[in-house]
């Protein structure tokens, strides 16, 4: 049975193709269409997966959209008429967006891949975040709380999921909370007041909240009570994003939490204004953390259950993560690679596959690579027409050459297999260098990110050594998988990995299995051997404001672009030869992009 799931119009749509109960691809419409956080409905992503399969749109059984665009239009047309008439200014424009295109998904769907709509299904967002987060797992059963900053109605879900030894596969939902209360809504509400993007720079504000100190949380408390069932309520008052598009915090948040920042001031810690932005951003993440912990204490005791699986883009926040693990009794926690809304595409598509068809239960590949493949013939052919000095090296070979340059403190563009699916490098679209001093991390901002100062770098290290150099608790290296936790660098290491501990001596470390990425784990081992410690700060492959590179075109363009010093593709490696970095090969670059 062929599904394909598709998650679209809101931000960071996807497509994802299951067959016969597992997925086969999934990808974000940004690394195609390169345009980052690409909103718009998934063509190239939906194209991608299909001829990937080889099949036709018409050998499809059904396609899953990944919410119920009537629910959602209900809840606008509903919010908008208690607002009323302060919400009359938005409305027109709400309505427009709702009628444009959003709510009549089963014809846009049907015309656009020529399927009948009999065979267009839907499923409820959280539904779709729960099955991502829960069917991707290796747990057979597990609680599962889902957290984002809205679906239809629900803001966070909790349940359980279980996959019987006959095949079956129940989700259960006990209860959610529903708009306008919103953990999600909360930290993009002081994401917008802290002078960041609203559903892209969330991680920007737990990063800059380890300059803080969590001295505002009695006045965040304010803003979210909690409630007698253990849920909780926002008090209304302090925002605005439930009645105007204009602005999420009102002016009595602004009298709580001082003036907004100007989006287009610096962020100056050593001022009292730069330490103010980070306390604010301590305390909103404390009492995230806070929460969830409470939530998930709550269903831990309820389920009695030793797993938790994560959704939604809250589970994005690493810090909460770990604080989860270790406070809230489940021994497992699992945050899928891609747990905001782009994962819902696989989620609804397994989700359609077992419990709308009630096909068998399946184990799903526990890996994030899902996306198209890189090649390295094509690296070479244009790296060639350019002049640039291209090296072709068998596997073992090119890892002891690429571990000689990152001991070099050469800067790697490393490109390998499939594209990860999800906003993290883990290991095929990555940059990778030395970790140890902070000059490698200020020219890696410098030279490469151009970013804030304030954001940290991640590292990588593999599995079997982890401990050595994180405090990982029992439970920590799934977790670390993909990236979803952030544990304390061991001190007595600290020194050695300066350009990937943040200030607060944490790091969001990627615990690496060799069966899940075997050559950059080999990497790691060969670094280490060079070196002593086998750990490399792994970022995206990508500049500032773009999309993650998915085809070695694109890496070839951002090594180009930037001061990363070898290329890697496949067997490829490519190295700038100054003389040919003339003007005309800039030129052919962009046209080959294009
Ligand atoms: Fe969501």
């Amino acid at each position: 049975m062929n599904i394909l799931g598709i998650s679209a119009h809101y931000h960071d749509s996807a497509a994802a193709l299951v067959i016969d109960g597992v997925p086969v691809c999934a990808v974000q419409e940004e690394r195609l269409s390169r345009h980052k956080g690409d909103a718009g409905f998934p063509l190239l992503a939906i194209e991608s997966c299909l001829q990937h399969a080889g099949i036709e749109p018409n050998e499809l059984d059904a396609v899953v959209f990944y919410e119920r665009p009537m629910l959602k239009f209900d809840r606008v047309l509903t919010c908008a008429l208690r607002a009323f008439p302060k919400s009359w200014r938005a409305f027109p424009k709400a309505m427009k967006n709702l009628l444009g295109e959003k709510v009549w998904m089963r014809g846009i769907i049907s015309s656009h891949l020529g399927v009948p709509g009999r065979k267009v299904l839907f499923t409820e967002h959280h539904q779709s975040h729960a099955a991502a987060a829960f069917l991707t797992a290796p747990t057979r059963r597990a609680a599962i709380m889902t957290a984002d900053a809205v679906g239809e109605w629900a803001t966070l879900s909790v349940g359980e999921g279980e996959r019987g030894s006959n095949g079956s596969t129940k989700i259960r939902r006990f209860r959610e909370i529903r708009f306008p209360h919103s953990l999600g809504m909360l930290y993009s509400t002081f994401t917008a007041f802290l002078g960041f993007k609203v559903n892209e720079d969330e991680y920007k504000v737990m990063g800059l909240a380890a300059y803080g100190e969590p001295i505002m949380t009695e006045q965040v408390r304010k803003l979210i009570r909690r409630t007698p069932d253990c849920a909780f309520a926002l008090d209304l008052n302090y925002f605005e994003f439930h009645t105007t598009a204009q602005r999420s915090y009102s002016s009595r948040f602004i009298e709580l939490f001082g003036p907004p920042r100007n989006p287009y001031d610096p962020i100056d810690l050593d001022t009292s204004e730069g330490q103010r932005f980070a306390d604010c951003a301590a305390s909103v993440q404390r009492v995230l953390e806070d929460t969830l912990v409470e939530l998930a204490r709550v269903l831990q005791r309820e389920t009695g259950l030793t797993d938790l699986c994560l959704g939604g883009g809250v589970a994005l926040n690493g810090v909460a993560n770990a604080r989860l693990l270790a406070e809230s009794g489940f021994q497992r926690i699992f945050v899928p690679p891609a747990p905001g809304d782009a994962g819902c595409a696989i989620g609804a598509a397994l989700y359609c596959d077992r419990i709308h068809f009630g096909n068998a239960d399946r184990d799903v590949p526990d890996h994030p690579f899902w996306g198209p493949s890189v090649d390295g013939s094509e690296l070479a052919r244009i790296a060639q027409e350019d002049g640039h000095s291209i090296e072709e090296f068998r596997d073992g070979a090119l890892v002891d050459q690429i571990a000689d340059d990152l001991a070099a403190s050469r800067i790697v563009g490393w490109m390998e297999g499939p594209l990860e699916f999800g906003p993290r490098a883990l290991g095929h679209r990555s940059i990778l260098t030395a970790p140890h001093t902070t000059e490698m991390r200020d020219r890696l901002n410098r030279e490469i990110k151009y970013r804030e100062s304030f954001r940290p770098f991640a590292p990588v290290v593999p599995i079997e050594v982890a401990g050595r150099y994180f405090d990982i608790p029992p439970g920590g290296p799934r977790l670390a998988r993909f990236m979803s936790g952030v544990f304390p660098v061991r001190p007595e290491w600290r020194s050695r990995l300066q350009a990937i501990t943040h200030v607060d001596g944490t790091a969001r470390v990627q615990v690496l299995e060799r069966a899940m990425a075997p050559r950059l784990h080999a990497l790691l081992e060969a670094y280490g051997r060079r070196t002593g410690i086998p750990v490399l700060l792994n970022t995206s492959f990508n500049l500032a404001g773009e999309p993650i590179v998915n085809r070695a075109v694109e890496g070839y363009s951002t090594f180009l672009r930037s001061k990363i010093d070898v290329l890697v593709a496949g067997g490829t490696r490519v190295t700038k030869h100054t003389s040919a970095m003339g003007s005309t090969a800039a030129g052919r670059i962009r046209e080959k992009v294009a």
